[in-house]
């Protein structure tokens, strides 16, 4: 890719039905792309495709579980025939409960990982070789602070996105000769609706802990979709050609303190 280079790609981002990856997938529409929704939220997911399909651009959406290798082998099949292999896959589907350590069964372990690690991993298998084909192509896995800050309050969700950095640098090592490139981008706090609603559900006024939170942070507030969509389009784009295996932080400086 020369320059920015994200037109006519076609660009798959799980999790895109709201919060960051429908920040993400509207931020590469913007920019030319051909846009793969991938989500288990199907009511959202359509509408967000239909909109962008209003505005003129080539949008689908394929509901898929990215926790089930059978769904993520339907969702690349479904792609490749009606928008071509992915150039571009943006493993951002996630679940953020808490729980420490004695408060996390084997269960809620369980389903973490299967979303947050073993998604991104399944996801990776099944495009990865349509970007061989190509001659190469880019992967944005969507981490978070925590991989190295830690939360004892959120155990296994810090432990599930410290192996997504691991992941990151085993397949950028692996996949380089091919010309595939893959990176992690690390938002910090983000008032996406899934957080919002986290919150809200334990009582919590989020608006009045957002405003709190900014106060606190160097650059004055938290982030938006559109912060880490940014950072996204970056390591997609041909301004990166040269960047892999590495891990951008988009957090306002949170974790300086
Ligand atoms: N919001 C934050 O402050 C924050 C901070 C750091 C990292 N992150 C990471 O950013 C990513 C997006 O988070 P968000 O805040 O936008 O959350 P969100 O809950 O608003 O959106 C997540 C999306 O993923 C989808 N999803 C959940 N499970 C799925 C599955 N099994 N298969 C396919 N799709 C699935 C949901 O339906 C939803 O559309 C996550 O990986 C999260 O861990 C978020």
């Amino acid at each position: 890719m020369n320059g920015i280079g994200v037109a006519g790609k076609t660009v798959l981002v799980t999790g895109g039905a709201q919060g960051i990856g429908r920040a993400i997938a509207e931020r590469f529409a913007a920019y030319g792309a051909r846009i793969a929704i991938a989500d288990v939220n199907e009511e959202a997911g359509a509408a967000l495709a239909r909109t962008l399909a209003e505005a003129g651009r080539e949008a689908l959406f394929v509901r898929c579980d990215v926790s089930r290798l059978d769904e993520v082998r339907g969702l690349a099949s479904e792609v490749r025939a009606k928008l071509g292999p992915a150039d571009v896959l943006v493993n951002n589907a996630g679940i953020f409960p808490r729980a420490d350590l004695m408060g996390t069964d084997e269960a809620f372990w369980e389903r973490i990982m299967g979303i947050n690690l073993k998604g991104a991993y399944l996801m990776c298998q099944a495009f990865v070789p349509g970007m061989i084909e190509r001659g190469g192509g880019s992967i944005v896995n969507i981490g978070s602070t925590h991989a190295r800050s830690g939360d004892p309050a959120a155990m296994a969700y810090a432990v599930s996105k410290g192996a997504v950095v691991t992941l990151t640098r085993n397949l950028a090592k692996g996949l380089a000769k091919h010309g595939i490139r893959v990176n992690c981008v690390q938002p910090g706090w983000v008032a996406s609706e899934g957080e919002t609603s986290r919150l809200r559900a334990t009582g919590t006024d989020p608006d009045k802990l957002f405003a709190e939170a900014s106060a606190r942070l160097p650059m004055g507030r938290i982030q938006t979709g559109e912060d880490i969509a940014d950072g996204v389009l970056f390591m997609a784009s041909g301004l990166s050609s040269q960047v892999t295996g590495q891990v951008l932080t988009v957090d306002g400086g949170l974790s300086l303190r």
